[in-house]
């Protein structure tokens, strides 16, 4: 490949396309970022990781694209990969008036230069060309695109400029907490308030399905946003549906076999206080180093109480679950737990589980971030992100 830098094309040639990868392409492209996201991994398990998640719901028969930048005048499998990304086609509600449809967005991630082509201005082209191809791709019957996401690790300007406009990024950080699952009025490390964690029920696969994305759960986040979108402009958000946990879960597995694999099979992927109806989705990921391991809280589900009393109520199961979060992230030696976006409610419960949970807003990584197009099809100037929780990341 170096050999061929020299003919490597000016980043506004009109030679330059981006088309989608080959299967040896898209082979090559997860070999080079590789490089930056393997993590743990050796660089044959990287790409086993990604033949594994390829088949899970969420993405398998197409569902996700690899995108190459590549020189038009030369055949494929050979011709330099000038930059590469992902496209994810995903089932998403967007309310508008108090009507609420289910439109495919697309959520775009992997976005990737190699070292010795950067600074070209290829990722650059590589964006601007996408977004005219995301404008039809997948759609059906002709529809177009009416938004597409990414989670920016390149901070809030870059996608910006190309109108991948950010959103609220923050997130809490609290501890992992020593203490068996299921210890009454467990105090986690003496400087949190005690939790009742008699209440606390751990929840598998099914149960979250059952509790956090069953049917009728799923109508009612779509009558929300009908309501939402009557009160204010459009409103979008991914469904928190199975497919979307799953698909999440199948990292935290693949991971954890190798690099837990005294511990069994991940059979733990939330905590539910069910008589409060307050529940929370989990999964981990492990980074290169111990400090990039993470408990994600994917997804909190709670009803808005009505009374003081009941508030009181929620919080206290919330703080419940989220101190079973970290008593999980001890056992499985993550560095810490994270959950995105908490609402005010939410966040009361955090410093009740840890007094000494941090707030962070991000600026460089992980990024929500979203380009409308809506208005240019009668939805309104913008539009509102709702349930902007982890299990939307990709
Ligand atoms: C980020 C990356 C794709 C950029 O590739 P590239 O071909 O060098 O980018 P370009 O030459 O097209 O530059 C595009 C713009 O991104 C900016 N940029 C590049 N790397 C950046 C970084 N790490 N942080 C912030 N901005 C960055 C450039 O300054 C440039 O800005 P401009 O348009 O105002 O001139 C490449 O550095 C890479 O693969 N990094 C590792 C993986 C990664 O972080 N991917 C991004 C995931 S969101």
């Amino acid at each position: 490949m170096d050999s061929l830098d020299h003919h490597l094309l000016s980043s506004d040639s009109p030679d330059i396309t981006l088309v989608v990868a080959t299967p040896a392409e898209r082979i090559e492209s997860i070999r080079a970022n590789g490089l930056a996201w393997k993590g743990p991994l050796s660089m044959d398990q990287y790409i086993a990781r990604e033949d594994f998640l390829i088949k899970e719901d969420m993405v398998k028969d197409g569902g996700m694209t690899c995108w190459v930048l590549v020189d038009r005048t030369l055949p494929p499998d050979g011709r330099p990969i000038l930059s590469s990304c992902e496209s994810i086609a995903k089932q998403t509600f967007l309310a508008y008036n108090g009507n609420i449809e289910t439109v495919i967005s697309h959520g775009v991630g992997s976005v990737y230069c190699r070292p010795e082509h950067r600074g070209r201005g290829y990722a650059k082209r590589m964006i601007i060309e996408l977004a005219k191809i995301l404008d039809t791709w997948q759609q059906e019957k002709g529809q177009p695109c009416l938004f597409s996401v990414l989670y920016s690790d390149i901070g809030k300007s870059f996608y910006a400029a190309h109108g991948w406009h950010p959103y609220p990024s923050s997130h809490f950080t609290l501890a992992p907490a020593p203490g068996a699952a299921q210890t009454a009025n467990g105090s986690a490390n003496g400087r949190t308030k005690s939790v009742d964690m008699t209440i606390v029920k751990d929840m598998s696969r099914e149960d979250v399905h059952e509790y956090m994305c069953s049917e009728p759960v799923i109508e009612h986040h779509k009558q929300k946003l009908r309501e939402a979108s009557m009160a204010s402009q459009a409103v979008m958000a991914f469904p928190p549906d199975y497919a979307h946990m799953s698909w999440h879960w199948a990292r935290d597995e693949f991971y954890s076999r190798i690099l837990r694999s005294e511990k069994g099979e991940v059979r733990v992927k939330g905590a539910a206080v069910p008589s409060r109806k307050v529940f929370v989705t989990w999964n981990k990921k492990y980074g290169a180093t111990q400090k990039d391991c993470t408990l994600y809280i994917l997804r909190t589900q709670y009803e808005e109480p009505t009374s003081p009393a009941e508030e009181e109520a929620v919080v206290e199961a919330l703080a419940g679950i989220l101190r079973r979060a970290q008593i999980e992230a001890q056992e499985w030696k993550m560095d810490h737990v994270e959950i995105w976006n908490p609402s005010p409610l939410v966040t009361k419960a955090i410093l009740t589980a840890d007094a000494n949970a941090v707030e962070t807003h991000r600026e460089k990584d992980s990024i929500p971030c979203l380009k409308w197009d809506g208005n240019q099809h009668g939805y309104g100037d913008s539009v509102e992100w709702h349930l902007n929780e982890r299990y939307g990341w990709c």
